[in-house]
């Protein structure tokens, strides 16, 4: 059955239908899910939908976009939240210098702080790294060996794959993969080794073809492990069941 290593079922974009389609995952052949906070309180949100569904798991962290909430207080609380049973990850953090909101060093600040969360915790970290391939790489060759967890939404070269993979982490593949645009990421998923992969949808966002602009769900991951599964001339099936193994190793479940 499918691993849904990342998505926000906290955001209001479910408001209105949340319960009846977290019921509905399983049917459409979805295990296990974990919900990822991007801020204090989708982090908060996270630990109470672990806490209702059985098949929910959360993970805390705060985004990069969202890091000026953090501060010595926040902070603790953060390393409070991560204690909680169920959470399974710190996530999601990183860089994102794509919109430039956040100053660098603010971002990188607050990304060592939660990295050094992990490391204390013993915990595997969600990255999000947007336009910032190689001050990611440059901060994480200090935890080498440290840290295990997930590139999410992987949208880098095969160079930046082979040092992610190397350094111990796996890589999100989410709708991203189902562009018609997206040579870059099928190379990559061609290449990388099967056993670092995992299946993702950032949802609501990055919805897969033929639902690309719709809001999206993890029941469309069915559409990214066909398309994992023609780039590396394998089974569905296989996909489905190698990317489950691979997320309940990470996630140390
Ligand atoms: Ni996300």
């Amino acid at each position: 059955m499918i691993f849904e290593t990342h998505a926000h079922f906290d955001d209001e974009a479910y408001d209105k239908d949340r319960d009846t389609l977290l019921k509905s995952l399983n049917f459409h052949g979805v295990e296990a899910l974990v919900n990822v906070g991007a801020s204090m309180a989708s982090s908060r949100q996270s630990i109470e939908l672990a806490k209702e569904y059985p098949f929910i798991y959360a993970a805390v962290g705060v985004h990069p976009e969202q890091v000026e909430e953090l501060n010595e207080d926040t902070m603790k609380e953060l390393e409070e939240m991560a204690k909680e049973e169920k959470v399974v990850a710190i996530g999601e953090i990183g860089l994102d210098y794509y919109y430039d909101d956040v100053p660098k060093d603010i971002q990188k600040k607050w990304f060592k702080e939660q990295l050094n969360l992990a490391v204390k915790l013993k915990k595997p970290v969600i990255i999000h790294s947007r336009d910032a391939a190689q001050d990611t790489m440059e901060m994480m060759k200090e935890y080498q060996g440290k840290l295990t967890g997930i590139i999410h939404c992987f949208s880098y070269s095969k160079e930046c794959a082979d040092f992610f993979v190397k350094s111990g982490y796996y890589l999100g593949i989410g709708g991203v993969v189902t562009f018609s645009n997206a040579k870059k990421l099928k190379e990559v998923v061609k290449e990388v080794p099967l056993n670092r992969i995992v299946l993702e949808t950032d949802c609501p966002y990055l919805t897969p073809t033929p639902y690309r602009g719709k809001r999206n769900s993890s029941h469309y991951l069915p559409y990214v492990a066909e398309e994992i599964a023609k780039i590396r001339e394998i089974s569905v099936v296989e996909v489905i069941r190698i990317t489950n193994e691979n997320a309940k190793k990470v996630y140390q479940i």
